[in-house]
């Protein structure tokens, strides 16, 4: 797909190879137990599905759907779960799988949320970080590509639901990215 209005920041070759070395060193991390992937809906999909293909030992996947409100203008974004998971983490490993971590409010939030859910252990896998957005703190174990802070879209990432699926990671220049958030 070509669009004037895309500029690749990370190629589909970098991405892939990028998750290659995630896959390796989460595995390696992870020798035993049961580990349970969340995804978190939508825009982790493509990560989600990649990186697991990318692991060297069985998994466990689950998806989960947030919505923020007001998250990135005010530090009081109110997050509520529209999706919750089909399976119990209690004992379990778990590794959540986001697209891009921002204002870091979904974690954050998240975080609380599944560690009521006792399970034996919680990290975060995140593609893209833009750490000089955050407004809540989050730690995140893996961490695909530190980015600037540019509105990107592709490989999950949308702009009003458009874009998902490039497959690379994309800068949205011109009109339309002076309106996104
Ligand atoms: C995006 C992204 C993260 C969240 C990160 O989701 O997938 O879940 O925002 O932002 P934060 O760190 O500021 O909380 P979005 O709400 O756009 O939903 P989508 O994945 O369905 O596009």
């Amino acid at each position: 797909m070509t669009d004037p209005k895309l500029r690749v920041l990370i190629s589909s070759e970098q991405i892939q190879a990028r998750i290659k070395e995630l896959g390796d060193q989460i595995s390696k991390d992870y020798p035993a137990g049961n580990l349970h992937m969340i995804c978190i809906l939508k825009g982790a999909t493509f990560f989600m599905t990649d990186l697991a293909r990318a692991m060297k030992r069985d998994v466990f996947i689950d998806f989960m759907g947030i919505s923020t409100y007001g998250k990135g203008k005010t530090s009081s974004g109110e997050v509520r779960v529209t999706k919750d998971l089909d399976i119990s983490l209690e004992g379990a490993e778990v590794l959540i799988v986001e697209d891009i971590v921002d204002s870091g409010i979904t974690l954050n939030y998240l975080m609380h949320v599944l560690d009521q859910r006792r399970p034996h252990s919680i990290r975060i896998a995140a593609l893209l970080d833009k750490p000089e957005r955050r407004l809540r703190p989050v730690h995140v174990s893996y961490v695909g590509f530190q980015i600037p802070d540019q509105f990107v879209v592709g490989y999950g990432l949308d702009y009003d639901e458009r874009y998902r699926n490039l497959d690379s990671i994309c800068v949205l220049e011109g009109p339309e990215a002076a309106g996104a958030p």
